[in-house]
């Protein structure tokens, strides 16, 4: 029996509540050892996502979900933990539904839409088969993340109502929202058109590009439909500037501050504050 629930009750029960629930990146080790501990420390349900590019970095997909399933034994974890598939192609979603994550994400936004619609049908198809979520994607999210390339196209609200037809359980829509830090001009989510989708479907929303976003328009963005907050830049600066405050005090040079224990841990605990923070703004109510 899988140790993972799939994302339905959980994301469904945010978009009800009007709160969100976070979808965090994991890179390596010591990032599914913090995600998981911020999350049992918060007693909150949390979403591990691994992108293909990050997944190939860790070796492939079966290791990831091991990883996170021999780190929660060994945590003895006891939230719900949803394993996902972070924007996906066809092929690489397929393979995570075989390899029994139990949530995927089919990401066609850069496919022509009849394509985009009839391949996200085929993975509903498949995934819904195994009693795993799906999510996808109208629109684009701007910027760059592991090679998958945005131009920050806003959803139609007629595209978001014919995905979410195909019975999808999550809906990442491109709201102005940018993968990576925003740059200083930014104008800021478009919350015109995520009420219009929101008013549109009862799906729960996804609001990719998480880190860097302020946190009254997080707030704002939740109140409104989106369920689901993907966070992974926003750990990785904490984790390099935690990393190179320790370097650049000498610490590793001191003792045995060379050893990658000791050389991670303090990125390791910034992370785990970090995630925590977000959970914190993103309302996620406690675990009964
Ligand atoms: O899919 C993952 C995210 O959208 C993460 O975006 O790195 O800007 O937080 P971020
Ligand atoms: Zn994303």
């Amino acid at each position: 029996m899988s140790v993972f629930v799939n994302g339905n009750a959980i994301f469904n029960a945010a978009r009800q509540g009007h709160y969100a629930v976070g979808a965090f990146n994991t890179n390596n080790l010591e990032w599914t050892r913090a995600i998981l501990k911020a999350a049992q420390e918060t007693n909150t349900p949390v979403l591990i996502q691994v992108s293909m590019g990050a997944a190939k970095y860790m070796g492939d997909y079966k290791l990831v979900k091991k990883l996170v399933e021999e780190e929660m034994r060994v945590m003895n974890i006891t939230v719900p933990v949803i394993m996902h598939l972070d924007h996906g192609n066809y092929e690489a979603a397929k393979e995570c539904i075989e390899a029994g994550y139990s949530s995927v994400m089919f990401d066609g936004h850069d496919l022509p839409f009849e394509e985009n619609l009839e391949k996200t049908a085929e993975i509903v198809k498949l995934a819904h088969a195994k009693g795993i979520s799906v999510e996808a994607e109208v629109g684009s999210i701007g910027g760059e993340e592991d090679g998958i390339v945005g131009e920050g196209e806003l959803a139609s609200v007629e595209e978001a109502k014919q995905i979410a037809a195909l019975g999808v359980d999550y809906l990442a829509c491109g709201i102005g929202n940018i993968h990576g830090p925003y740059p200083e001009n930014w104008k800021g989510l478009h919350f015109d058109r995520l009420q219009e989708i929101a008013d549109a479907i009862d799906t729960p929303l996804v609001l990719h590009g998480g880190s860097g976003i302020p946190q009254e328009q997080i707030e704002k963005a939740i109140k409104m439909g989106i369920s689901k907050v993907n966070i992974n830049t926003e750990n990785q600066l904490a984790f390099a500037a935690a990393t190179r405050k320790y370097i650049e005090a000498g610490k590793d040079q001191e003792g045995k501050g060379y050893d990658p224990r000791k050389l991670l841990a303090p990125g390791s605990e910034a992370i785990v504050d970090t995630v925590k923070e977000i959970i914190g703004w993103l309302g996620t109510p406690e675990v009964k």
